[in-house]
Formats: structure tokens, C-alpha cells, sequence
């Protein structure tokens, strides 16, 4: 799968070591960045991972921050981008299945490395259920 992920300098230490499991595991990763400690502003790299989601140019996104609040608020103002702040494996195999979330936002300052490791595998592995949740998922994209 082709992911796109991307991080703040709360989330970097985080991004960097999903990052390099997702590649170990044989996925195609594009990293937006950040790559160091030095603060940066989160809605930068959460609008880099979204456009690259809603131009199909990644399948997933990844967005790693402190909380994962700022970066799926950020994430969610562009079309077709589902973004959901997880903090567990079944409220993140639910925004899979029921939401068809299509990028998964961590909170470094919340979830621990191993925990965040099993929500980012459920999210890729998890199939969207479709059914009578597919015509709420397009009612998202009609807010008026
Ligand atoms: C940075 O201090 C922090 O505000 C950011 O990582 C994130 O938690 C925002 O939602």
C-alpha cells in the first residue's frame, strides 16, 4: 500500500519509527516530514499528507502530533479526506470499518509505541464494511 505520513516535532520520534516498520512490512512510504526535534507548525504536514490523499497519490495517510487532535482537524478540511484521532485498536478498526477513515492520526503524548504499532496495522488491515454505512460516508461530503 502506498502511505503518505507525516509529523510535528511532537510526533516525529513516533512517525520516524512507524515509518520505518511500515517499510520493513514492504509498503510504499512517502514522508512529508518533519524529520527533526525543532518546532514546527502541525497543519503543515497534516495538509501535505491530506493532499496527497485526496489526489489519490497515497492510498493512507499517517499523522502523528501530541494529542493527533490538530493534526486530523487540519487533515479534515480537505475533500475526501476522512481523518480519525484513534487511541485504541477498536475505535480504530470501527473508523476503518463504519467511517472509511482514510488517514489515521496518533497522539505521541497519548499512546504508547507498541500500541500505536497494532492501531496502525489494524488500520491498513481493516476493510471498509460498506452496506448502510456507505451512504452516511457520502452524506460527510454534503454538509449544507
Ligand atoms: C505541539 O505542542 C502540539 O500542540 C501539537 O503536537 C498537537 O498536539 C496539536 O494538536
Amino acid at each position: 500500500m502506498k502511505i503518505a505520513v507525516g509529523a510535528d516535532h511532537a510526533g516525529v520520534e513516533l512517525k520516524n519509527v512507524l515509518r520505518d516498520t511500515l517499510i520493513a512490512a514492504g509498503h510504499e512510504v512517502v514522508d512529508v516530514g518533519t524529520q527533526g526535534n525543532q518546532s514546527v507548525d502541525y497543519p503543515d504536514f497534516a495538509h501535505a499528507v491530506a493532499r496527497a490523499v485526496a489526489k489519490g497519490e497515497a492510498e493512507r495517510g499517517l499523522l502523528v502530533c501530541g494529542t493527533g487532535q490538530g493534526m486530523a482537524i487540519s487533515a479534515n478540511r480537505h475533500a475526501g479526506v476522512r481523518a480519525a484521532c484513534t487511541r485504541d485498536l477498536y475505535d480504530t478498526r470501527l473508523v476503518r470499518e463504519h467511517n472509511d477513515a482514510n488517514v489515521l492520526c496518533i497522539g505521541a503524548r497519548v499512546v504508547g509505541a507498541a500500541l500505536a504499532d497494532e492501531m496502525v496495522k489494524t488500520f491498513l488491515a481493516t476493510v471498509f464494511a460498506g452496506g448502510r454505512h456507505a451512504g452516511r460516508v457520502r452524506k460527510m461530503e454534503e454538509p449544507s
